[in-house]
């Protein structure tokens, strides 16, 4: 159903909204329609009750089709709803949840800030408690759906001076007076999603939108990223998938020195590395998505499953190009597209250099994985499935 939605609605007109830098407007109501919005979440939230190997398939086929579709997916669903899930109070799963997965509101999330990115505790907005209220102030920076979102998941500091244990999660609503947000233009790739920031100037949020406990923020953004950074790898994959795809098709119609060009064995080596990075992105996102069903820590491998997964969709972008010679240089064919939406995820939710940092301190011994006062919930298809009667 997704790869139908994406390939019949997507692909024919999504090159005019690239070139535009404008998100389609019938783009989210859409995925609202069809579930997409609520994939993972249990029917009794409002969700559709599958699994997270579900969610991932899910983000593979968007991503096949634009990057921009699967961005939704990394926000609305990854790093934010599949956190209410994992931490948020019943009170919050029905406000809050529920309506972001029936696709009635959209979701953000605002952890990064003009002068904070990789260096998560070094943030400066501040949150400063008032009787049963917080007073919000800061800005966050290259927040996906900033503009669109009625609800955003914000980071801010309740002690400034306490580093990452400083750090406390908030869920803020759009109309909160204080809370303004904008688009940003001119990005490399992207161009068709939305994009922006969002300014808080003393808004007014209730204690009883604070997400976990005081201090608390850090470790629910680095599982935030656990989720998130999983949309952006199975993804990637599905980019990798659009650039072997496109290269198999163009092979077989194009003809240099009288015969396909698949014949020739450097074209044929540009293939043979791509169905690689494909397969092989495949499984370490099946394997991480398995862990998350199971309920078992999946940070490590999730991080591999991003940092491989991205830094190959730059890869089989640039010989998808070099395959299609100078009609790859245009915009008549894709991939010139799938090149510029690809440096994007080398980028976002941990760079290529975090990742590798991680991974080495992994195998040093110098960073394990401690449980958690609330894990995602491993899936179980009874509890998922079942309707809000029966809770
Ligand atoms: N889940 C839960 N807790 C975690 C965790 C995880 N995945 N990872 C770490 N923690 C906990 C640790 O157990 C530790 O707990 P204790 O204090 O009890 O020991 C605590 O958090 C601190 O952990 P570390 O010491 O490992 O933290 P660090 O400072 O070494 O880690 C880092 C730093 C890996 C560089 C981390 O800051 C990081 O991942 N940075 C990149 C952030 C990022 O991806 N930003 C992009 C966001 S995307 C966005 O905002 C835009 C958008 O709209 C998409």
């Amino acid at each position: 159903m997704v790869r139908d939605f994406a390939q019949k609605e997507i692909i024919p007109t999504i090159g005019e909204w690239d070139r535009k830098q404008e998100m389609n407007p019938a783009v989210l109501p859409r995925m609202a329609e069809l579930g997409i919005l609520g994939i993972c979440i249990p029917v009794r939230y409002g969700g559709q009750g599958f699994d997270y190997i579900t969610l991932g398939l899910v983000c593979e086929e968007l991503e096949r089709a634009d990057t921009t579709l699967r961005v939704v997916m990394s926000v609305h669903m990854g790093l934010n709803s599949m956190a209410l899930l994992q931490w948020g109070t019943e009170e919050q799963k029905q406000k809050f949840l529920a309506p972001q997965a029936r696709g009635e509101k959209y979701a953000a999330f605002c952890l990064t800030e003009p002068g904070a990115g990789s260096d998560v505790a070094n943030m400066a907005a501040t949150a400063r408690k008032s009787g049963d209220k917080y007073i919000l102030n800061g800005e966050k920076m290259w927040i996906s759906l900033a503009s669109k979102a009625h609800h955003f998941l914000v980071f801010a500091k309740t002690d400034p001076a306490g580093g990452a244990k400083g750090i406390t999660a908030f869920i803020v609503t759009s109309d909160m007076p204080g809370v303004k947000t904008g688009d940003i233009h001119g990005k490399l790739g992207v161009r068709a999603g939305s994009t922006g920031w969002v300014a808080m100037q003393d808004v007014e949020v209730p204690a009883e939108n604070r997400l976990g406990e005081e201090g608390e923020g850090f470790k629910i953004a680095m599982s935030c990223l656990d989720n998130g950074r999983y949309t952006v790898a199975t993804g990637a994959t599905g980019l990798i998938r659009a650039c072997l795809e496109d290269s198999l098709k163009y092979a077989h119609e194009r003809e240099t020195f009288g015969k396909p060009i698949g014949q020739h064995q450097l074209v044929k080596q540009k293939i043979a590395f791509m169905q690689q990075w494909y397969d092989a992105a495949f499984l370490l996102c099946m394997r991480a998505g398995w862990m998350k069903n199971q309920g078992v820590r999946n940070t490590r491998e999730t991080s591999v499953a991003k940092w491989y997964t991205t830094d190959h969709s730059v890869q089989a972008a640039l010989e998808a190009i070099q395959v299609h010679g100078a009609y790859g240089f245009s915009d008549e064919y894709p991939v010139e597209r799938y090149l510029r939406n690809s440096k994007g995820g080398v980028i976002y939710e941990g760079t290529s250099e975090i990742h590798q940092l991680m991974q080495a301190d992994y195998a040093l011994g110098y960073r394990d994985d401690k449980p958690l006062r609330c894990e995602l919930p491993a899936y179980d298809a009874e509890y998922w499935q079942a309707g809000p009667e029966t809770t």
